[in-house]
């Protein structure tokens, strides 16, 4: 409907089979709208309003003569997108429909129409009326003869009803337009944040990553040093087993040297005492085991830092939390060995849990650093004492739940409200961003889970992850730690 037509609507309809009846109405609202104009001007040459013809009330009367004819000239002037505020109906009009009828119908072409029944006789009662059209207040009953004040105040109230129905709906529709529009800002936010979280997460992986190398680098110096060490020990050493062997065999030919049975023995003894094989027998077992220990060491590494930069991707897989803990902790080893052992308390039955691993992985990561630093700061570089950090992995009902504690020192309980700000650090420049409990909080309440913390200053602190279990598949993890629960580093 064009604005023009939404307000202001003065189009009146009169159904009626009696042409009297038309002549009767169009005088009546004819003088009103003329009255009305008159006080109109009257009222603009005394208080100066601006234009009088607009405060006037001028009526556009059509006509019909029966029910039929009334629906049509009502459809035609719908379609036109110029309706009628309302239509005087005449109760009896043989031989076609009756007002009740013409009623009914002309509604179900315009339901905003505003309908005013007239009536000689008590045709219908109000309650058979109401059975008829339904509970309404669209339609007022007009009683024969008419009482021209009656008719003009219904002219009058029931096109202003029209106009403000018709204002509510519009002003509505903005509403509903607005709120469309809001909800539409609202959601591309939405996906702007995340996109930004997505962000920051991949830089502080890679940020990680770049921070991990050196210490992981580390982690596989050492051992592939001491396994360089001893393939070099038998290296020296492997030709003395060999001459040994090549005297045994010498000894033991009939054909070669004729020495006696003492001159044999007594040159095999000094023989061994020379190549020192007492120690070689001690010494050679112990390199080896100490070898495989060492590319075992290297295995689990490379295998944790597989793990832990698990690619994940934006959909929930499940995933065995303990084991990722677990590669988590040994990527990281470099980073809490000095200052802190780490305690493991792991849940044997722990359950798979749907998530987004990389993303977790990270969170872990993030704690055990926080832990560390702050246990480094009560034992400085952890030459005289070190602190305990404490990985406890549990099933709560349709929960898991990890927890991460440490002897650190603590977090005084005006902070505690900022930690999970993004940016908020005590830490000095280089060491802290602030953005690891930023991007945890960020993380967890993706997965649908909690971060609590609990911290009493000076005495350690302990992060609290719940995460639900809502379309997990049961059964418990195949943790390599399964049968070693608990494992102190
Ligand atoms: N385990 C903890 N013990 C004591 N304080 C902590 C611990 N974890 C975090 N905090 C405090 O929360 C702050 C914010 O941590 P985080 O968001 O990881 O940023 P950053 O480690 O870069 O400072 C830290 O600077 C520190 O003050
Ligand atoms: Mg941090």
């Amino acid at each position: 409907m064009s604005d023009a037509a939404k307000f202001e609507n003065r189009r009146i309809l009169v159904i009626d089979d009696n042409a009297a009846i038309h002549d009767d109405l169009r005088k009546i609202l004819s003088n009103a709208g003329e009255a009305d104009a008159e006080l109109a001007r009257m009222d603009a040459a005394i208080f100066g309003s601006d234009d009088p013809d607009t405060a006037a009330t001028r009526y556009q009367l059509d006509s019909a003569y029966q029910g039929q004819e009334g629906l049509a000239c009502v459809r035609a002037a719908y379609d036109a997108d110029e309706p009628y505020a309302m239509a005087f109906v005449d109760v009896r009009m043989p031989p076609g429909w009756d007002g009740i009828e013409t009623i009914a119908r002309l509604w179900e072409v315009d339901p905003r129409l505003q309908t005013v029944i007239c009536t000689a006789f008590s045709d219908y009662s109000w309650d058979e009326m109401v059975r008829q059209l339904g509970e309404t207040d669209r339609v007022l009953i007009l009683k024969k003869p008419f009482d021209n004040i009656e008719v003009r105040q219904m002219a009058v109230a029931l096109c202003a009803k029209w106009d403000l129905a018709v204002h509510a709906e519009c002003s509505r529709a903005k509403l509903e337009q607005v709120v469309t529009e809001r909800a539409r800002e609202l959601m591309a936010r939405k996906e702007e944040l995340a996109e930004t979280h997505a962000q920051l997460l991949q830089a502080q992986k890679l940020e990680s990553i770049g921070q991990l190398a050196a210490g992981i680098a580390h982690e596989i110096n050492t051992p592939i040093q001491f396994v360089g060490d001893n393939i070099r020990f038998f290296e020296d050493n492997v030709t003395s087993l060999f001459v040994i062997l090549e005297n045994y065999a010498r000894m033991i030919d009939p054909g070669g040297e004729s020495l006696t049975w003492e001159e044999r023995t007594d040159k095999i003894r000094k023989l061994l005492e020379e190549l020192d094989l007492e120690f070689l027998k001690v010494e050679i077992p112990a390199a080896i085991e100490q070898s495989l220990e060492g590319v075992q060491r290297v295995a689990t590494i490379v295998q944790s830092m597989k793990s832990f930069s698990h690619p994940g991707g934006d959909e929930k897989q499940v995933a065995d939390l303990n084991r990722a803990i677990e590669s988590t902790i040994t990527v990281a080893r470099n980073e809490w060995k000095y200052v802190a052992s780490v305690q493991t308390d792991f849940d044997p039955d722990l359950p798979m849990v749907p998530c987004m691993i990389g993303d977790l992985n990270q969170v872990f990561l993030n704690m055990i650093i926080n832990a560390a630093h702050a246990i480094s700061a009560v034992v400085g570089d952890g030459a005289d004492a070190r602190g305990v950090i404490t990985i406890r992995t549990r099933r709560d009902g349709d929960w898991v739940e990890i927890q991460i504690r440490d002897t650190g020192c603590g977090i005084p309980e005006e902070i505690q409200s900022n930690i999970f700000n993004p940016f908020f650090t005590t830490k000095e420049v280089g060491k802290g961003t602030g953005q690891g409990l930023a991007i945890a909080q960020t993380t967890i309440r993706k997965h649908g889970g909690t971060l609590l913390v609990d911290s009493t200053p000076g005495n350690g602190a302990t992060f609290t992850i719940r995460l639900p279990l809502d379309d997990a598949v049961d059964g418990s993890a195949e943790s390599s730690e399964s049968e070693e629960a608990h494992t102190v580093r």
